[in-house]
């Protein structure tokens, strides 16, 4: 029998934010990968009404009540889990579509708080026992209008005249977490760690995220991208920034 690579059936994953949108369809995916998942969510009612909706994977998905921006969840989060390969920082908001011109500067505190800071401490938290798996995996679930080269209309698909200008709280928050993404995987290369750390650009999905908008396709297509990046082999990439379809992102 061949040596196992990557991560994969029997492995064991978290993936914050998991009771919406696309973190549902990463936890759903995951389990059907054949993975072990804590599904974490900040709020009991939707945590109840996700595992009801994931019940017929059984004992293979374990809630876990977590508020990614209270330290004290997170320490108890981490105290209750003993075995973690994959990571997915998926929790996000997005607060406003305002510009720099007229945001308010709290729009920009509640953006970062959830978007960079909380995926720090979450990291930060999971990452001892990340170091005892044999293939650790960390995603983080970016945004394609965080690329400041798309920013810069280097891309006929994205629509960056819509967004030109605007949405600079949440925009700016998941550009700084492209560059936490980008450090923490060189740091843990320099250590010579065999953790694989990626950012993804889901592409824009119809979730609670963008009420209001009036297109957007499914999350579960999204959620392929980032259960591709869970999985990678040893040989796959690390510090980059992928697509939902796996092509890369520039920064
Ligand atoms: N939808 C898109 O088009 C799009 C595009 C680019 C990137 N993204 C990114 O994709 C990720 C998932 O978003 P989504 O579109 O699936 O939106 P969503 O349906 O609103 O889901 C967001 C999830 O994050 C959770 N969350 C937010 N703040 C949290 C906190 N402080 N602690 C714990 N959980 C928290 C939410 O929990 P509650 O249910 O309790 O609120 C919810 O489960 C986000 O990082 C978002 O920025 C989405």
């Amino acid at each position: 029998m061949s040596e196992r690579t990557a991560p994969g059936a029997g492995s064991v994953a978290l993936v914050t934010g998991a009771t919406s949108g696309i973190g549902q369809e990463i936890a759903r995916q995951l389990l059907e990968a054949g993975l072990t998942v804590h599904v974490a969510g900040r709020d009991p009612d939707r945590l109840r009404a996700t595992m009801e909706a994931l019940a017929s994977f059984g004992d293979a998905a374990h809630p876990v009540l977590l508020e990614v921006t209270d330290q004290a969840s997170i320490d108890a989060a981490a105290a209750a889990i003993g075995t973690l390969d994959v990571l997915v920082n998926n929790a996000g908001i997005n607060p406003g579509r305002r510009s720099a011109l007229d945001a308010p500067i709290d729009e920009f505190r509640r953006a970062y708080e959830t978007n960079v800071f909380a995926v720090v401490a979450v990291t930060a938290a999971f990452m001892p026992v990340l170091r005892r798996s044999a293939h650790p995996r960390i995603v983080n679930v970016s945004s394609g209008t965080a690329s400041l080269a798309w920013s810069t209309g280097d891309n006929p698909q994205f629509d960056w005249q819509a967004v030109r200008g605007g949405g600079t709280a949440y925009r700016s928050s998941k550009t700084a977490l492209n560059a936490v993404t980008l450090h923490t995987a060189q740091a843990l290369d320099v250590e010579g760690a065999p953790f694989k750390v990626n950012a993804l650009a889901p592409g824009l999905r119809l979730t609670r995220l963008v009420a209001g908008m009036q297109r957007g396709g499914d999350p579960a297509e999204a959620a392929v991208g980032a259960v591709r990046l869970a999985l990678l082999a040893d040989d796959g990439p690390t510090g980059g920034f992928f697509s939902w379809d796996g092509t890369p992102v520039p920064w």
